[in-house]
């Protein structure tokens, strides 16, 4: 099976070596030598600068920019609104997506309910599974009500059968679970480790652009993290999609975070049911917990998904801490955290350099806009001081380390999503704040952090 050409190339410096070593011989680099595939064209041509082109055929053909015509990329629709609107309307021929998330979060099942969906509508669907035997793909089917799909599918790991058989059949969409349990002949390294998962998955991203299939590669986010997992490949693929969720809640979301065909931090709202997954079309209060009173450390803020505004619930617990007090945070930066605690010291006088400080996000979204800032700190202070936020409270806004309060982008739009949901009271930046009065919401517009702290104190 091994290949004497095999060389190992550093993923630092790019130099090789035709052993495998720990440390780089070229810049001495520990752990980054990764195998590669022989070139493919050992009689290589040279040109007239003495270079070796492996692939030198004759010059490639230029085209004038201003003369190619834009047109708009197809797209077949998989039927799954929520999946269509992360993808951006639909699939791309010859369009490569990666989904990646956590083991057991849904990309199994999402990905078959797609398939099917596709395959009734008179695609060609194929899904290759190399986790799971045709028996257990077939028990899923069952499971989500698909007993009669017509989906073809290949229970099949190497990657030279899978593209022979892809050629073969040319579908319109080409699932292949998971990219990390398929290796080729060509190299000696194990399947799922780095050098066989970016060799196989340029194999079947050169097949999709050549052939116009789709292909899906799932992949799974390993513990440690980036090597070997769904990362890298990102730069590879057209699209990278990725789950989120805790797997304690039925909600999932699917995030887009590169769209060579659409827009990206998109996001799709599913909810995992007994039958599958099923779109969320109205998600905006799915991540507030019921409280039947509003308790200290609590606060809504108005988030923005993509274009969707939303409601999650920010909660702080500050309690006394030991010599060295930790800050914990659970969809929420870290970093972020220490900057708005030493913010909030510095120019609103809330003091924490002893206390222990955990922030979460409830239900396993994971915020990233900074437009969060200033629910974070008021849930801080909030459970600092020991006072809930009045019922039917809503804030959002980034701040400054000057303790400035910022605007968020579509502020108008938060609070009227905020509005219909039966919020009453919101805390924005000053710059957010709406011309005209919004029914229902009674609205105030702070400049600086210290104000912001002044109006919760009014409001107790
Ligand atoms: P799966 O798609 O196999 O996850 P992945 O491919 O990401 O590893 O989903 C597995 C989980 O989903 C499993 O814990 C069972 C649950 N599930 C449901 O709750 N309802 C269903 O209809 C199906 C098919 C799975
Ligand atoms: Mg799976």
């Amino acid at each position: 099976m091994a290949k004497d050409k095999t060389q190992y190339v550093c993923s630092e410096c790019g130099g090789t070596s035709p052993k495998w070593l720990g440390k780089c011989p070229s810049c001495g680099a520990w752990n980054s030598l990764v195998e590669q595939a022989p070139a493919a064209a050992p009689g290589a041509a040279q040109n007239r600068f003495g270079n070796t082109f492996a692939a030198l055929g004759g010059a490639s053909e230029l085209a004038v920019l201003a003369e190619i015509e834009a047109t708009d990329v197809a797209r077949t629709a998989t039927g799954l609104e929520e999946l269509d609107r992360v993808l951006g309307g639909g699939i791309v021929p010859g369009g490569v997506t990666l989904i990646g998330g956590d083991p057991g979060i849904g990309k199994s099942t999402l990905l078959l309910q797609a398939a099917d969906a596709l395959q009734n509508a008179g695609q060609i669907a194929l899904y290759v599974t190399g986790e799971e035997s045709g028996a257990q793909v077939a028990l899923r089917a069952h499971r989500l009500g698909l007993e009669r799909s017509q989906v073809q599918l290949m229970a099949e790991i190497q990657l030279e059968k899978i593209l022979a058989t892809l050629d073969a059949h040319r579908p319109a969409i080409a699932i292949i679970d998971s990219i990390q349990t398929v290796y080729s002949d060509q190299l000696t390294s194990a399947p799922g480790s780095v050098a066989q998962v970016r060799e196989c998955a340029a194999h079947l991203t050169r097949f999709a652009k050549a052939s116009g299939t789709a292909v899906v590669l799932v992949g799974h986010v390993t513990k440690e993290g980036a090597l070997a997992g769904p990362r890298v490949l990102e730069h590879m693929v057209d699209t990278v999609l990725y789950f989120e969720g805790d797997t304690h809640s039925s909600f999932r979301l699917v995030r887009a975070i590169k769209n060579r065909f659409g827009a990206v931090n998109e996001i799709g709202v599913f909810a995992m049911t007994e039958r599958g997954l099923r779109g969320v079309a109205n998600p905006s209060a799915i991540f507030l917990s019921q409280h039947a009173q509003p308790v200290p450390g609590s606060v809504v803020l108005v988030t923005l998904e993509g274009t969707r505004p939303m409601l999650v619930e920010i909660q702080a617990l500050v309690d006394d801490g030991g010599p060295s007090p930790r800050r914990l945070s659970v969809g929420l930066e870290r970093d972020r955290l220490a900057m708005l605690l030493a913010v909030l010291h510095r120019h609103a006088g809330v003091a924490s350099m002893d206390q222990d400080v955990f922030v979460n996000a409830v239900g396993g979204v994971r915020i990233t806009e900074p437009a969060a800032d200033l629910a974070v700190m008021l849930a801080i202070s909030s459970s600092l001081r020991g006072k809930a936020l009045p019922k039917g409270f809503v804030a959002f806004g980034e701040v400054g380390l000057a303790g400035e309060v910022r605007p968020a982008p579509r502020g108008q739009e938060r609070l009227r999503e905020a509005a219909k949901l039966g919020f009453s009271v919101a805390l924005v930046p000053k710059a957010n704040a709406p011309k005209k009065p919004i029914e229902g919401l009674t609205i105030h517009a702070v400049d600086r952090v210290d104000e912001a702290m002044a109006v919760v104190r009014q409001l107790d």
